[in-house]
């Protein structure tokens, strides 16, 4: 790999080590409680390694977009508690960035400690990547460590800027997600390929699926994804959701792939209802057939079989969001079938997105059973349309 990793730093004990992670994690609106710690639990390794041999680390990360604001309910308080109690040693919070306090506390830190800074989002500069912001928070450290796979699409100033006055190096999880990633985009992959896509929306997708419009063999569209699609095929699809202005990126894809046999697969039928709740009256039916003032909430059993069909004939799936409103429990059928095919299917899978993670996670299928779930949504997007991602750039050798 020509990107230089924590095995690349020298003298590591003493040293002060900026660490850039993503713990963007979902949080109980209500109770602030963390709903789901897989991005926490993937940056442990890289924490324990740097804190074992001896260095001085300062966390970074966001949490939300607050827009250069303070939010209360965004503040790594909880995170903070939770990062301790997994690492069964102390982690001081500072509720600052940039502060005379900050600089004293870095400055006492012994070997081996640890700090999180507050939520990086909550100064400006950050998303600007102002110089002299970023000139600022570098001064904290001596070593940059980007272990934020989740945020490396962003050219932000932990992201990317500190690169401009420290050494910087990929942490563990960094490491592994490229590593993963890349086995898809260098390596020939297993035949046929297919590419299964969900979710709300469709520009976040568009530049990985035509990066693979030629190379993939199957693409498989749910969600409220596959309503731009159906929407841009004239079928009515009432008051689903849609992003109606995007039908013409979604008519372009569909032309491209007629050309291709069975290249494109919608739904040919669905989960309606006529409002989103566990308690609703649903029914299944043909995607032709919406009744009025009925809403498309998941894909249909005839659609959950097609695709799995053509699952278990396929080499590599990549996949990216969810096919229904798996949260509510009469929209969960079809990505559970998916997952759930998926998972008993050898082939390589890379699965891709938070809530699709959250979705396997949550039926309780073992991560194992897929060859790679990264961390990053947009970014695993991103890097998998074979774009150069700012936070990854700065690691080359
Ligand atoms: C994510 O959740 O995809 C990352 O944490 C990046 O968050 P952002 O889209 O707010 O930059």
């Amino acid at each position: 790999m020509d990107i230089r990793t924590l095995k690349d730093i020298e003298n590591i004990e003493g040293k002060k080590v900026l660490l850039r992670v993503d713990f963007n994690v979902p949080m109980n609106k209500t109770t602030g409680e963390i709903e789901d710690d897989t991005r926490i639990t993937e940056a442990l390794p890289t924490i324990k390694f740097l804190s074992e041999k001896g260095a001085k680390t300062i966390i970074m990360s966001h949490l939300g977009r607050p827009d250069g604001i303070v939010k209360e309910e965004l503040r790594l308080t909880k995170i903070r508690q939770h990062l301790s109690k997994l690492l069964n040693k102390p982690v001081k919070k500072l509720d600052e960035i940039l502060s005379e306090k900050v600089k004293e506390e870095v400055a006492k830190m012994k070997n081996g400690e640890i700090i999180l800074l507050e939520n990086i989002r909550f100064r400006k500069e950050e998303e600007q990547c102002e110089p002299n912001f970023t000139k600022e928070l570098a001064s904290l450290g001596e070593i940059f460590v980007n272990d934020a796979f989740g945020t490396a699409h962003r050219k932000h100033a932990s992201t990317a800027g500190l690169a401009d006055y420290l050494p910087a190096y990929a942490g563990l999880l960094m490491e592994k997600e490229i590593i993963q990633l890349s086995k898809v985009l260098d390596e020939i992959p297993a035949k046929p390929i297919t590419m299964i896509f969900g979710g709300a929306k469709i520009d976040t997708k568009i530049g990985v699926i035509k990066h693979f419009l030629d190379k993939a063999d199957y693409f498989l569209i749910g969600g409220g994804l596959a309503n731009t699609f159906l929407f841009a095929k004239n079928i009515n699809i009432g008051e689903s959701l849609c992003e109606k202005d995007k039908a013409d990126i979604a008519k372009e894809i569909i032309e491209k792939l007629n050309s291709k046999t069975d290249a494109l697969n919608l739904p040919v039928d669905a989960v309606v209802a006529k409002e989103l709740s566990n308690e609703t009256q649903a029914q299944e039916v043909a995607i032709e057939s919406l009744p009025d003032g009925m809403k498309i909430f998941d894909i249909g059993t005839k659609t959950a079989e097609k695709f799995s069909e053509i699952i278990k004939k396929s080499g590599t799936i990549i996949w990216n969001g969810p096919l229904g409103v798996y949260e509510y429990k009469p929209f969960l059928n079809g990505t559970k079938l998916i997952a759930e095919t998926i998972s008993n299917h050898k082939c390589v899978s890379i699965i891709g997105g938070g809530d699709t993670a959250d979705c396997i996670k949550k039926l309780g299928i073992a991560s194992e059973k897929f060859t790679h779930i990264s961390t990053g949504g947009g970014a695993c997007i991103e890097f998998l349309s074979g774009d150069k991602l700012p936070g990854i750039e700065i690691l080359r050798k």
